[in-house]
C-alpha cells in the first residue's frame, strides 16, 4: 500500500519580532488572515489526506477562519517553542498515521507556498528512506562572525537555507524529535532533529517567494507574492 501524506502545521506562536497586536498567522494579508492562505495552499494538494493545525492554547481567533470547518483540517494544542508544536500535532496524528506514512511540517507564516512545490517534493522523496526539506542556495556570500567580527567566508556553493515544508517519515521524524527534545537540544527545524538521529535529510529547491513572515516588512512583500499568479 502507497503511504499516505498528512501535513502538521505550527501555529502556536505569538510573533514578537513582528511585533503587532496579534499573532502574525491572523494579520490580514490580501483580505485574508496569513493561516487561512496557508492553508488553502496546503489543501490545494489533493494528495494531502489531513492537515493537522498546532494552536495556543489561549487561541480565540481560529473558530473566525473559514478554513476552520474544512473537513482535511484537524488542530490540536501546541507548546512553548515551535519543536514542542510540531509534537504536539505529530501526537495528535498517531492514531490515523503510520510509522511509514509522509508528514510534511510546514511553518503557518509562509502564505506563499506554492502547491506545485509541494508536488514536487512528495515526487522527488517518493522512493526515498528518510526524506527531506524545500530550500534555496544562498544568493549572499555568507560569513562567520563572532562579536561582530568576520572569522571565515563560507563556502557559497554548499550553504543553503532551509524552507518548509520538510517532509519525512511520520514514525522516524517523531522518534527523532522525542529524542532531541529529550537531550536538551535547541531544534528550530525537523532536518536538524533527523541529523541528530544520524540520518541526511535530502535538499529539493524550493521557491524565493516562499518566505517567513516574520518582520513587519515582509508583510507588503507577501502581499506581492500573493498576487502573482500560481
Ligand atoms: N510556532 C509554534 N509554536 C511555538 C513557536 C512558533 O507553533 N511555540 C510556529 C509559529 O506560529 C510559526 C512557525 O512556528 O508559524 C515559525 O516560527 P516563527 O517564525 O519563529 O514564529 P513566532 O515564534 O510566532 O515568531 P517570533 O519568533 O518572532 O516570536
Ligand atoms: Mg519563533
Amino acid at each position: 500500500m502507497r503511504p499516505h501524506c498528512f501535513v502538521v502545521v505550527p501555529a502556536a506562536g505569538s510573533g514578537r519580532r513582528m511585533g503587532a497586536a496579534v499573532p502574525k498567522q491572523y494579520l490580514e494579508l490580501a483580505g485574508r488572515p496569513v493561516l487561512q492562505h496557508t492553508l488553502e495552499r496546503l489543501l490545494a494538494v489533493k494528495e494531502v489526506r489531513h492537515v493537522m493545525v498546532a494552536l495556543a492554547a489561549e487561541d480565540d481567533r481560529w473558530p473566525g477562519l473559514s478554513v476552520a470547518s474544512h473537513p482535511r483540517v484537524l488542530t490540536t494544542v501546541g507548546g512553548a517553542e515551535r519543536a514542542d508544536s510540531v509534537l504536539a500535532g505529530l501526537r495528535s496524528l498517531e492514531d490515523i498515521a503510520t510509522a511509514e506514512d509522509w508528514v510534511l511540517v510546514h511553518d503557518a507564516a509562509r502564505p506563499c507556498l506554492r502547491p506545485d512545490d509541494v508536488v514536487r517534493l512528495l515526487e522527488r522523496l517518493a522512493e526515498d528512506p528518510v526524506g527531506g526539506i524545500l530550500a534555496l542556495p544562498s544568493v549572499d556570500t555568507l560569513k562567520e562572525v563572532e562579536a561582530g567580527t568576520i572569522r571565515k567566508t563560507l563556502d557559497r556553493g554548499r550553504v543553503w537555507r532551509a524552507l518548509t515544508p520538510q517532509m519525512f517519515r511520520y514514525g522516524l521524524l517523531r522518534e527523532s524529535l522525542e529524542q532531541a527534545l529529550v537531550a536538551g537540544r535547541v531544534i528550530t527545524d525537523e532536518a536538524n532533529a533527523i541529523e541528530h538521529a544520524g540520518l541526511q535529510p535530502k535538499i529539493v529547491e524550493g521557491s524565493p517567494d516562499n518566505i517567513k513572515i516574520t518582520r513587519p516588512e515582509d508583510l507588503p512583500l507577501a502581499e506581492f507574492y500573493l498576487g502573482q499568479r500560481l
